[in-house]
């Protein structure tokens, strides 16, 4: 029977979780530190009122527009600023949703991404939400085609920023403007197929042309769509998602029974990040993977 594990991205100089509490966290993405509501924090904060007063700026909800807000900004922040990890350079933003354009959490898979991806020549990845394209700039840095799929524009021009900054406009990343399903649906009809496939769906959202997606509903249909699209032999699905009431057990459920018919290992559980001063853990998605082989994805920097 399989355990759900803890998996924290390996450290990073450019982001730090410095705390969390009171139902917001602390964290500091380059230079800039930024206070953002987090409903998994219902505990107390570990620094004091003082350090978490010196923030830059701090996120506040606007009551009644789905999830939308503004930035008090305590110092005046850049419209953006150029963040690094080892080897791609991409920007943050404070954007009107709270979110920066960069989710560090992911972090933890790209090393099982780039094992798994090492084992073929110029494998063929599907990233699907793909949002400010980071993954898929790391999947086409290690030699994949990658075939980036997201719904909003502004989005896939940041990823497209991104992909300039990084130094890495000759890689083969197609960009597309696409609601998911109905791109996977006329894949599968097109006959073509994909090596490794990562998606990283919200509980809610729209395509380009309003088409609905409820994550609950359809993620199951997604899943099984997906299984179609994968090659002879494919190297790894790897499913993540943020702020949802599904267990991460119910996610490996799914995927387990979409991948039935193909050799190897589902593992599954949460994505957690460090607070850089106490080392307690803050949960910030779930996921599910399958890999081919026998190697589960856990054993790359667990969190306990
Ligand atoms: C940011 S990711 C989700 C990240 C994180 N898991 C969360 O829920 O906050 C969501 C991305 O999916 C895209 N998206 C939403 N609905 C979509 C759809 N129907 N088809 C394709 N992309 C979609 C959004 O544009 C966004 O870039």
């Amino acid at each position: 029977m399989a355990d759900l594990n803890l998996l924290a991205p390996p450290p990073w100089d450019d982001y730090e979780l410095l705390d969390s509490g009171n139902g917001a966290k602390l964290e500091r993405f380059g230079q800039y530190t930024l206070v953002r509501p987090e409903t998994q924090a219902i505990w107390s904060p570990n620094l004091s009122e003082r350090e978490w007063q010196r923030a830059d700026a701090v996120f506040e909800k606007v009551r009644g527009e789905d999830g939308a807000g503004i930035w008090q900004q305590r110092r005046q922040l850049p419209e953006q600023w150029l963040m690094h990890d080892d080897h791609l350079a991409f920007w943050a933003r404070p954007t009107p949703f709270r979110h920066t354009g960069v989710f560090p959490e992911h972090r933890a898979h790209w090393a099982w991404m780039r094992r798994q991806l090492a084992s073929r020549r110029a494998p063929r990845v599907l990233v699907l939400f793909g949002y400010t394209g980071l993954s898929s700039l790391e999947a086409a840095r290690v030699g994949a085609q990658v075939v980036h799929v997201d719904a909003s524009k502004p989005a896939l021009r940041w990823a497209q920023d991104n992909q300039e900054a990084s130094g890495l406009t000759d890689k083969p990343v197609r960009w597309l403007i696409d609601d998911a399903m109905k791109f996977v649906a006329r894949e599968i009809r097109r006959g073509h197929s994909y090596d490794l496939i990562l998606m990283d769906p919200p509980i809610f959202g729209r395509g380009p042309n309003g088409e609905l997606w409820r994550l609950t509903e359809q993620l199951p249909g997604l899943v099984r769509e997906c299984v179609s699209l994968l090659s002879e032999s494919p190297l790894g699905m790897l499913i993540s998602a943020y702020a949802t009431n599904i267990s991460a057990l119910t996610m490996q459920n799914v995927l387990t029974e979409a991948m039935a018919h193909y050799q190897g290992t589902t593992s599954a559980g949460e994505l957690v990040l460090r607070e850089s001063a106490s080392g307690r853990l803050l949960p910030a998605a779930i996921y599910a993977c399958w890999s081919s082989g026998a190697a589960p994805h856990q054993e790359q920097h667990p969190a306990v």
